[in-house]
């Protein structure tokens, strides 16, 4: 051999080891992307806890390979999010992306994983067609559309005949906003008005006052996990319900990470979700016993994305014997279905979708202490119910 082919066939060694296949890692880095300060920092607290809680009741070995989770901080800024995204497929070879709190921030990620064929799990967010923008995003979180078609079965069924809506101004309240009105007038009744608050910095005030106006029958909110608090004292302060107009929502609004401090003024509020921290099975009374002693916090409906989030990861490896490819990864996450603290959940084997239960919840004092209890069952409502 002729020094040149030498250097030259050393070369392409090198580039060769360079590129292992994603096979022989014995690492598997899964990079989770969320916003841990600012606005939406309670989501990516409870996301975290969710999925490390996973990592330490289930070990963090799968199929010979030994998981690792990187958590990153996005700020809740979308370019943060794709710079992020960019620097983990690059740097860290991370096989799977994960996290995304807000919708925007999980919309960044597409592109990204498109072109790396690295599975994206959204824990998260839930503007229902966000799975539709790549082939390699699955979901376990819940789309609003998913969580607000019971709520209007449950009012048009409940002697709710006029309803004001009040949504967030971006995607999942939009979602929620249709879903409802369609649901609702379907079902015979009229919504008066829909209203639409900003995501940064809400004053719902004007808003509230302007429903309280048009006296409609209910009130159907919908803000992002973390704003609820601040929505229910202004709601409190109108006094809504002693005029006459009943709250209700999803459970974003009531979210368990800030029920309790919301005062005895939320009891009676009637809300549609995926997820209860006073969800009644042996699975979920052991989740919330674990969650509390390792978090010291109640879990709340984005901790569960980021539990289940986890289990899906290892699920998959498991299915592909730790084969760490992309395309195969997603591939043995679509139909994969077991039972999460949530009740039975599954991924939609042609959307990638999350197909779940949706439970109508009212506020009760239980124990000293403000729960959704849950007192309806919808099972199996797909993420793109219609
Ligand atoms: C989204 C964020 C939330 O905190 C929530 O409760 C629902 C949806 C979102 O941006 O998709």
């Amino acid at each position: 051999m002729t020094l040149r082919k030498a250097a030259i066939s050393a070369g392409v060694a090198l580039a060769t080891l360079g590129a292992a296949p994603a096979f022989a890692q014995q690492v598997v880095k899964v990079g989770v992307i969320l916003p841990m300060t600012g606005p939406f920092a309670s989501t990516g607290r409870q996301v975290e806890a969710g999925a490390r809680l996973w990592m330490a009741q289930n070990g963090d070995t799968v199929a010979g390979k030994k998981i690792e989770i990187i958590v990153r901080d996005d700020t809740g800024s979308a370019d943060q999010t794709k710079r992020l995204a960019t620097e983990m497929i690059v740097n860290d070879k991370v096989a799977v992306l994960a996290g995304f709190g807000l919708t925007p921030l999980a919309l960044a990620v597409g592109p990204v994983a498109t072109q790396a064929k690295v599975p994206a799990v959204i824990m998260a967010a839930g503007t229902t067609t966000i799975v539709n923008s790549s082939p390699y995003y699955a979901r376990t979180s819940f789309t609003l559309s998913q969580n607000t078609v019971p709520m209007a079965q449950w009012a048009a069924k409940n002697g709710i005949k006029t309803v004001v809506t009040l949504v967030s101004d971006y995607g999942p309240g939009l979602d929620a906003e249709k879903a409802f009105k369609t649901e609702f007038e379907g079902k015979g009744g009229k919504v008066l008005d829909t209203l639409r608050s900003p995501l940064a910095n809400p004053e719902f005030a004007p808003f509230l006052q302007k429903a309280k106006d048009l006296k409609p029958d209910a009130l159907f909110m919908v803000v992002p996990s973390g704003q609820g608090a601040s929505l229910m004292k202004q709601v409190n302060e109108r006094e809504l319900a002693k005029a006459g107009i009943k709250i209700i929502g999803t459970g974003d609004m009531t979210d368990d990470d800030q029920l309790n401090s919301m005062g005895d003024a939320l009891i009676g509020v009637v809300t549609s979700h995926n997820y209860s921290a006073a969800h009644d099975s042996p699975e979920n009374k052991a989740y919330v016993a674990a969650f509390q002693k390792a978090a010291n916090m109640r879990p709340n409906f984005m901790s569960v994305g980021g539990f289940d989030g986890m289990a899906l990861i290892y699920k998959a490896l498991e299915k592909t014997k730790g084969d760490t490819d992309g395309t195969k990864l997603v591939e043995a996450m679509k139909g994969m279905a077991w039972t999460s603290p949530r009740g039975p959940m599954s991924i939609d084997a042609t959307t990638r979708d999350i197909t779940q239960n949706v439970y109508i919840r009212e506020v009760k004092k239980v124990d000293g202490q403000l729960w959704n209890v849950e007192f309806e069952t919808m099972p199996n409502v797909k993420g793109d119910v219609k």
